[in-house]
């Protein structure tokens, strides 16, 4: 059952009905000031950080769900509804949400009062505009309210939802004219304030919650001024602040009239905090003043709908750009609309906000992810690289000068989180990853010379080559006794963690460290991860190239070494017949093998085993991809493990703790189905790699939202398995890296479109069903135009390869660095 439609020309979902599964969000806002929207206009605004610099207020895990918004009432001659149908939940008589790329759009109807609301963060404004437009879509005149409501956010947010002892006594407003200033804490120790304005003169005003609601045993789906159709005009002293505007309106009939409201944040530098003067209309309680100079500036720039109309088409051109630099035409329009669309977007998304602030991350826990961040630059690089080399040139800058890496880092701070601390034993091999996927995109060799700190050493010179060296050696320089990596505090699989063995409730599984580890240095010396040598095996390559571009064939050839080395103790260690074990625990014994009773074999290290070809030789690729097919493979996707665990097994940690069927414990989880459908297709098998991506590309979802129940338009970190009671079932829409790994997935391994060191790889591994299908890629100021021809209806392996008519050998198309375009022609067969 679906609860709307993709509308691909206008680049939008369009639901319609407000009753959606799971409230169904979009993301405003790219750099600075963002929004999250339900299709109901709930959800919260903040600057940079969720949790640092909260905007506006939200209630997690509350019923009703998806409390917090921004919300317009309108009170038409007794009947009250919003746009969006919450909080009050009037039966709208039309109701439609369009989530576009940057921007929102519901629209609700009811007595024949048509409200359209526009909501976007302009390119480079910290601020969501919100444009209404009223419509008397009736026979006669009509005259009613709108009333507007933001909650703040004290700022804090992690304070703001647990300090009440205080904040209940901090919040302070200003009020001049239609605009309401947030600023508490402004006078003392911040220099930022927040504001919401609208483009009108208004009838009345509310600025202190319990005011607006009339009780404080009222919700929002009932306040009593919007019922009374009153407005309090209530100035906020400590409490709840909120803004809110009152406004009259009169409509003749087929009359329209469009109002602009305005959330909007600035910040003053410290000698122009506060204005000389105090404005005779300004409503204050101070004996100071706030200095409104950039919040004048800003509702300047979107007070009419010229300029509203204006801004829309600038972001609505910036996306268009985004989108042209990869673009697909298959025989499939579900392929096209995740590739042309979707997928892209969700990768800016992820980039931005790493895994911080969505429906299922408060905001407030973590910051963003070392590992996260460098995996959502493989999906995201080709958009704007240099906001990749920028976040490249952060993230290396909390790694330690041995190569350890803090886990988690601050958005507004930028460095690492010392709470959670590192030692997680995958982290400096996606930092190789990512730094070799942007001097693929973009041939800027110059950023391996960048001067990049190390956390330990913030004045000393490094090179971003150096971050590379050490990243290499952590994992060599950290191996146990079969010579293969030491999984440490957890390697990408979090829940994995060999060293904890909790027994005590509160324990954070990836925190703790068992006493009896402590002469070792935290973590046992003879647990090991059969993943983190796959990823070694995988991602070293790239390492090696790197040396070999630079000339320096010694340390390449010593490299080269290592992985060989590491390739050989796998295969000797690790591989268990059918397919590669997942561990070694700390008492020595196999974890994810044919040995155990339960999880006898795990998705994780397969695919990069498949990549790096370990055993190619003797089969132990085809046998891997075949025992995954058999064990794992359900109707939704691959499950992470089988048998789920039903048991909790002390040494293995947080993983046997989850009912089977959910997270780690035998769900579907996303981000790894991707790697097997790259080794599906890398081994040639691009029927199989389709099938698994077919199974979890929400486009594809879409069909079963009932059963998903999370937005059809983007990837969840995971789907209840087939030991779930809720088979099938999405969780953690948005935020994971599902999102850049199934870009990879699809466009570099299906299609094969991969960028390379040397130039364009062109080597698709397709559904032999296809007849071919063309594509376009803008790559380092060139723009490639490809055909892919398949005749003999085979899944992969090029005949001939032509760039502008002349054969090339071999699938990698040359750079041609004139700024022109070039038309490669690809014949399978
Ligand atoms: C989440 C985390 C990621 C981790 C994965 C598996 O997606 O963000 O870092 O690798 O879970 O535990
Ligand atoms: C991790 C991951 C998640 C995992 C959790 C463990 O960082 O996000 O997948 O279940 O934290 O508590």
């Amino acid at each position: 059952m679906k609860f709307g439609h993709f509308d691909d020309l206008r680049k939008e979902y369009v639901i319609n009905t407000p009753r959606t599964p799971y409230p169904w969000i979009n993301y405003l806002g790219n750099q600075g000031f963002f929004s999250l929207i339900s299709n109901t206009a709930g959800g919260y605004s903040f600057y940079k950080d969720a949790r640092l610099r909260r905007i506006t207020r939200y209630r997690y895990n509350n019923v009703p769900l998806d409390m917090g918004g921004r919300y317009f009432y309108i009170n038409d001659n007794g009947t009250v509804w919003n746009p969006g149908w919450s909080p009050v939940k009037t039966e709208l008589d039309e109701y439609e949400c369009r989530h576009g790329m940057g921007y929102t759009i519901i629209k609700g109807k009811k007595n024949g009062l048509k409200a359209e609301v526009t909501f976007f963060v302009p390119q480079n404004y910290d601020g969501e505009v919100q444009q209404v437009v009223l419509t008397n879509e009736g026979t006669e005149a009509k005259s009613f309210s709108i009333f507007s409501v933001a909650e703040w956010c004290l700022w804090d947010a992690q304070d703001d939802c647990t300090n009440f002892q205080r904040n209940f006594s901090t919040g302070r407003v200003e009020i001049e004219g239609s605009t309401i200033y947030h600023v508490t804490e402004y006078r003392d120790r911040r220099n930022h304030y927040a504001f919401y304005t609208v483009n009108d003169e208004i009838d009345g005003y509310d600025t202190d919650r319990d005011a607006f609601l009339g009780s404080i045993y009222n919700g929002w789906d009932n306040p009593e001024t919007v019922k009374a159709d009153k407005p309090s005009n209530s100035f906020a002293d400590g409490w709840s602040p909120v803004a809110s505007h009152y406004k009259k309106v009169t409509l003749a009939p087929g009359e329209s009239k469009t109002l602009i409201y305005i959330l909007g944040y600035a910040e003053n530098p410290q000698d122009k905090k506060f204005a000389a003067e105090k404005p005779a209309n300004l409503l204050t309680r101070e004996t100071w003043v706030l200095n409104k100079e950039k919040a004048y500036a800003m509702i300047d720039k979107y007070n009419t709908p010229e300029k509203v109309a204006a801004g829309l088409e600038e972001l609505r051109t910036t996306w268009d750009k985004l989108l042209s630099i990869f673009k697909v035409d298959t025989p499939d329009d579900k392929v096209n609309r995740m590739v042309n669309i979707w997928n892209q977007y969700q990768c800016m998304v992820t980039f931005n906000l790493s895994r911080s602030a969505s429906y299922f991350e408060s905001g407030i826990g973590r910051g963003m992810g070392f590992r996260d961040s460098n995996q959502d630059i493989l999906g995201f690089v080709h958009q704007i690289p240099e906001r990749a080399r920028e976040r490249l040139i952060d993230i290396a800058s909390t790694q330690l000068s041995d190569g350890g890496c803090y886990h988690q880092y601050q958005p507004l701070t930028k460095k690492g989180n010392a709470d959670i601390g590192g030692d997680f034993s995958d982290d400096p091999l996606w930092m190789i990853l990512s730094v070799a996927a942007y001097i693929k995109e973009t041939g800027d060799w110059g950023i391996l010379d960048a001067n990049v700190p190390f956390d330990d050493d913030p004045d000393g010179k490094h090179t971003m080559l150096e971050h590379l060296d050490v990243s290499f050696y952590h994992i060599v320089n950290n191996l146990g006794p079969h010579g293969l990596p030491l999984a440490m505090r957890a390697d990408w699989n979090d829940c994995i963690n060999l060293s904890c063995f909790s027994d005590t409730p509160g324990e954070s599984f990836q925190t703790y460290t068992n006493p009896k580890f402590k002469a070792e240095g935290g973590y046992s010396k003879v647990a090991e991860s059969a993943f983190v040598a796959a990823l070694f095996t995988y991602t070293g390559p790239a390492y090696v190239g790197i040396l070999e571009h630079l000339g320096k064939a010694d340390e390449a050839a010593k490299a080269q070494a290592e992985i060989d080395k590491m390739k050989k103790n796998t295969m000797e260690s690790a591989f268990d017949g059918d397919w590669f074990i997942r561990a070694y625990d700390a008492n020595g014994e196999k974890m994810g093998s044919k040995e155990c009773e339960e999880g006898k074999i795990f998705i994780e290290p397969q695919g990069f085993a498949v990549m790096s070809e370990i055993g190619k030789d003797v089969g132990a690729d085809i046998k891997t991809l075949n025992s995954i097919d058999k064990y794992l493979n359900c109707e939704f996707g691959l499950v992470l493990n089988n048998p789920a665990y039903t048991k909790y097994y002390i040494q293995y940690g947080e993983i046997s703790t989850y009912p089977g069927g959910y997270k780690e414990n035998a769900g579907i989880f996303t981000h790894n189905n991707a790697w097997i459908i790259c080794a599906e297709a890398y081994a040639g098998r691009g029927d199989k790699a389709f099938e698994y991506y077919s199974k979890i590309a929400p486009a594809f979802t879409e069909e079963t939202s009932d059963i998903h129940k999370t937005e059809p338009y983007v990837y969840g970190q995971m789907i209840g398995g087939k030991d779930a009671k809720n088979f099938g079932q999405g969780k953690n829409s948005w935020l994971t890296g599902t999102a850049a790994w199934n870009m990879v997935a699809i466009s570099q391994y299906i299609l094969g479109v991969k960028p390379e060191f040397d130039g364009l790889r062109v080597d698709p591994s397709i559904p032999a069903a296809w007849d071919g299908f063309t594509a376009t890629r803008q790559f380092r100021g060139d723009t490639y135009e490809i055909t892919i021809k398949n005749p003999d209806h085979v899944n992969k392996g090029g005949k001939t390869l032509t760039v502008d008519g002349a054969a090339v050998d071999g699938c990698i198309v040359p750079v041609a660095g004139d700024g022109k375009t070039h038309k490669v022609e690809v014949v399978l067969g």
